[in-house]
């Protein structure tokens, strides 16, 4: 890819918090009287101006379909959409544009793989090999899928902190395994999980492994090669982006192979009164008008945390979830789930008050202008594998202080404070 197709004129600018956090007008709001404090990142992330910029530019200057005209707003909204996709190809170190497909999200990713690739390529006594802490849309897939095939959805073991039995997984993982479904990093534990490992046990039994990279690529730096992943999914809205657009990434061979997802517009080559083929990749898997002021302002997210640089992202976090990790690990009455090492996790602190229910937590720090997330976390099976039916969570991004997780910190003392009068 050359530096003009790949877009990285984007230049490099200095990690600074009191800077980043200016790019971001709801950080100014307040909520409840107070200063907001978004601690809810996992669940989605705030946005840029330069993110929302890129939308009203879009709709402003150069809103047209794609592919479709030979006019020029036509050729420009193309011209932009396909730059967006060169763009995210060279942020996870795609070997091929192509190879980037726009979804609504990792939900959808995951459903097209089951949906094609798996429908495809699975038979009776087969099986699927997913962790124990995955996210419903790595898990429902599926089991609609075994339930349909007569195979079996096979799950590998982690420990009480929630790091995964690796040495273990030689004996789920076997040649009746046709695909092993990871999370990169879990939305609820924070574990990041020992990918590049699990693609080596899947590729020996000649099966393929698939990333739901929904809670790493925002965060970390992801190379799809490093990672010798064979499919890799995630959500624009969760790295600065807008809501209701997301990627597939597939190997070029497995996904010029499957059959596609849905049919209609853009995805047909040739159509006849009797038949149709199918349309190059991308294309194959883009049916109708794509999302494409989405896909500008995805374009407009990956420069951001480009210019940033994904070590200087995740430096930040590590510094900031170790710094959160300490006191709230101090906190009596609260349980943390996950790896108590902040060194083994991502930025995403669960935890389990012995007294206070997670949603009278949520709302107490409400109160206080703090957003956290409560509940099951979309991944019921692992938050009552611990006892419980919810959890309170709080999740950091590139803007959140050390400030800021001292206000959460002393919220949840207040509240015990009120709870206890
Ligand atoms: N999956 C998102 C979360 O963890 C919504 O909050």
């Amino acid at each position: 890819m050359s530096n003009s197709e790949s877009g990285s004129g984007v230049g490099s600018r200095a990690f600074d918090v009191d800077s980043i956090r200016a790019d971001f007008p709801i950080l100014n709001r307040k909520i409840n009287g107070q200063q907001l404090v978004y601690l809810d990142n996992a669940a989605t992330t705030q946005k840029p101006a330069q993110v929302i910029k890129s939308l009203t530019d879009y709709y402003e200057q150069t809103n047209a379909n794609v592919h479709r005209g030979v006019h020029t707003l036509s050729i420009e909204a193309t011209d932009g959409y396909e730059l967006a996709r060169t763009k995210v190809a060279k942020f996870i170190n795609a070997p091929r544009r192509e190879e980037v497909i726009w979804t609504r999200n990792t939900s959808e990713s995951l459903n097209l793989v089951a949906a094609t690739w798996a429908e495809a390529n699975l038979s009776e006594g087969d099986n699927i090999v997913i962790t124990m802490m995955e996210h419903h849309s790595n898990i429902v897939p599926w089991q609609q899928l075994a339930f349909k095939k007569g195979a079996e959805v096979r799950y590998l073991q982690h420990d009480d902190e929630g790091v995964i039995d690796i040495d273990g997984a030689g004996g789920v993982i076997d040649s009746r395994t046709k695909i092993v479904a990871a999370t990169h990093m879990s939305n609820v534990l924070g574990t990041i999980n020992p990918i590049a490992k699990l693609a080596e046990l899947a590729h020996d039994v000649g099966a393929l492994i698939l990333v739901d990279a929904a809670q790493s690529v925002p965060h970390m730096p992801v190379d799809v090669q490093a990672l010798d992943a064979d499919f890799l999914c995630f959500s624009a809205h969760k790295m600065l982006g807008p809501t209701g657009i997301g990627v597939l990434w597939g190997r070029y061979d497995l996904l010029e192979a499957m059959p596609p997802y849905m049919f209609g517009g853009d995805m047909i080559l040739e159509v006849t009164y009797e038949d149709a083929n199918w349309n190059d990749l991308p294309y194959k898997f883009e049916a109708g008008t794509p999302n494409i002021a989405d896909a500008f302002a995805t374009g407009a997210a990956v420069d951001y945390l480009s210019a940033l640089g994904m070590e200087n992202v995740w430096k930040h976090e590590q510094e900031l979830t170790a710094y959160a990790m300490e006191q709230v690990l101090s906190l009596d009455n609260v349980k943390v789930l996950g790896p108590q090492d902040p060194a083994l996790r991502g930025g995403v602190i669960s935890f389990i008050h012995d007294t206070i229910h997670p949603h009278d937590l949520g709302t107490a720090l409400d109160q206080q202008g703090i957003a956290i997330r409560t509940g099951h976390h979309c991944a019921m099976p692992l938050v009552r594998s611990y006892g419980v039916v919810a959890a309170a969570r709080a999740s950091f991004y590139i803007y959140n202080t050390k400030s800021e997780v001292d206000a959460f910190v002393n919220g949840i003392s207040e509240t015990e404070g009120y709870f206890s009068r």
